[in-house]
């Protein structure tokens, strides 16, 4: 079976994604510089995968690392994850934002080229879609990042787009990711955001397990059912293999494709604070306050792409992803650490 190299594989997606492939029979070398995830995650994956991962501890935006790792391993396809992701984080440090996932990603393409690999699947995000001219997004709806995370993203898929155009031999699946939330069922792998979490589910759990006092929902006003921000949440596992079945199309159809990643179905705030504490059991103590600068009101997937081009769709529902959730965070009160 192909061996694919996971860059950022020690994060939460990859992490998730590094147990789907192997499941799917996949060889898979792991790489990441630990700068925002545990080193504990690849205690997890040999105790969950049943054996050593193999490991490269580099930065993708080390050349010389890079062509060490693919002088040691036949690499045949290359998942990209590595990326800062905080969004009001990029506006605050947009160098190292820029530095670190738009070269990386193009230190990674050179390494690629130099050892002969021109597969590469592309973890982008929806925020690359900017203000909705049309719901739900598909993946012919115009592009415009509204943060510099986003324009990471935007400037990376065109990177990419430029890349094949310049030589077909290279094969590239764009997969836009809406909201991944969940954990591995084990619960011995999760998402484990450093500092005060930016996303809802992570925050959502820490109330739960009582690190924090009570969710500050941003915004209870907007044009939605129950006036608070509306989203596509997708399982990890679900986001994972996804991951597999683009990898599938790719080294079998020999065709590039850009593919949402969704359930193609919204969900509010409040509707996920209900569904959590249905399947924890524990309160989620609540203020509505201002609206987060930024936020769209309303956003979901147009899904039908995957299901058609990749056969893949989202399987798990809200009550597992909340379910899975809670099962990480408490059994991992602290997370990793
Ligand atoms: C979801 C909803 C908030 C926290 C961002 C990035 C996206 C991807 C996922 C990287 C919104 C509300 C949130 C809180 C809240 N990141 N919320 N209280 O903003 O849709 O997407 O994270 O890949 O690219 O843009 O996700 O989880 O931050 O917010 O009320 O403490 O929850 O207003 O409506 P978002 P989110």
């Amino acid at each position: 079976m192909p061996t694919v190299l996971l860059t950022g594989a020690a994060g939460y997606i990859g992490s998730h994604t590094w147990l789907a492939l192997q499941s799917a029979g996949f060889e898979v070398v792991g790489l990441d510089d630990f700068s925002n995830s545990s080193a504990r995650v690849l205690d997890r994956l040999k105790e969950l995968g049943g054996r050593t991962p193999v490991f490269e501890r580099a930065s993708v935006t080390d050349a010389a690392a890079l062509d060490g790792v693919f002088s040691r391993h036949r690499i045949d396809a290359v998942v990209h994850f590595a990326a800062f992701k905080a969004v009001g984080e990029s506006t605050a440090q947009p160098l190292s934002y820029y530095a670190n996932n738009v070269g990386g990603l193009v230190s990674t393409c050179e390494a690629m080229r130099r050892h002969g690999v021109k597969t590469m699947v592309f973890s982008s995000s929806a925020t690359v879609y900017g203000e909705p001219k049309y719901l739900p997004y598909d993946e012919v709806h115009p592009l415009a990042a509204m943060n510099v995370y986003g324009r990471t993203k935007l400037f990376g898929e065109q990177i990419l787009r430029d890349l094949e155009a310049s030589d077909p031999a290279w094969k590239v699946a764009w997969l836009r990711y809406f909201n991944p939330v969940g954990a591995h069922e084990s619960g011995r792998i999760g998402e484990d955001p450093r500092g005060t979490p930016n996303n809802l589910m992570p925050y959502v759990t820490q109330v739960a397990v009582g690190r924090r006092e009570f969710l500050q929902v941003f915004g209870g006003d907007y044009d939605t059912p129950d006036g608070t921000g509306v989203r596509d949440y997708l399982h990890v596992m679900d986001l994972a293999e996804g991951h597999v079945a683009a990898l599938r199309h790719l080294l079998e159809q020999r065709a590039s494709a850009t593919v949402n990643l969704g359930t193609g179905s919204g969900t509010s705030v409040l509707q996920l604070v209900a569904a959590f504490e249905r399947a924890s059991g524990r309160p989620i103590p609540y203020r509505i306050v201002e609206r987060r600068p930024g936020d769209l009101p309303a956003f979901w997937a147009d899904a039908t792409l995957a299901r058609e081009l990749l056969g893949w769709q989202a399987r798990r529902d809200l009550a597992a992803m909340c379910a899975d959730s809670w099962r990480w965070q408490s059994r991992n009160p602290t997370g990793y650490d």
